[in-house]
């Protein structure tokens, strides 16, 4: 099932997120409805906070040729535990922020522990997109949003254009 996408500036979208202690059928139904609601938008990353859900769960699929075969990814308590000292600029973007993107510098390559939708203990080193989308996500279960690394300026200007969106979203 779709679920709807909370827009900035929203107090949900500023909250530390719970970390998942038992991981239960509704919990991998929300993985499920989260990677729809991902692919559909269509986003390469959703994290729980973007639906109103405050549980440290995160989905991602960097693939975004097509032709090449998708490789969706679970996380539950997604946990950075290494970071490389070389960096990477992407231009970002987040459902939660429609049509708006600025640069960001992230760690290149990081190493990231999670629990996946059957339990596993899983790890992995991310690389390049994968690594920034994975810490764009983490960052959103610690009430963290991209546009957190631009300058104030820069900040207000994309959160009024938010604002805007919303009330003429709410007289349509
Ligand atoms: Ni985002």
């Amino acid at each position: 099932m779709k679920r709807n996408i909370l827009i900035h500036p929203d107090p949900r979208l500023k909250k530390v997120c719970a970390p998942v202690a038992d991981l239960t059928d509704d919990l991998r139904k929300l993985a499920d409805d989260m990677l729809e609601t991902m692919y559909d938008a269509p986003g390469i990353g959703l994290a729980a906070p973007q639906i109103g859900i405050l549980d440290r769960l995160i989905v991602l699929d960097c693939i975004k040729e097509e032709g090449e075969t998708p490789r969706p990814l679970v996380m539950f308590n997604p946990e950075i535990i290494a970071s490389s000292d070389e960096t990477n600029v992407y231009e970002e973007g987040c459902l939660s922020i429609p049509d708006q993107y600025a640069e960001v510098t992230r760690p290149k390559v990081v190493d990231v522990a999670w629990m996946d939708q059957d339990g596993n203990a899983r790890q992995e080193t991310f690389d390049g997109l994968w690594a920034t989308c994975v810490q764009h996500e983490i960052d959103h279960l610690n009430g963290k949003l991209f546009i957190d690394y631009l300058k104030p300026l820069k900040r207000q200007m994309i959160t009024r254009r938010m604002q805007k969106l919303k009330r003429e979203q709410a007289r349509a």
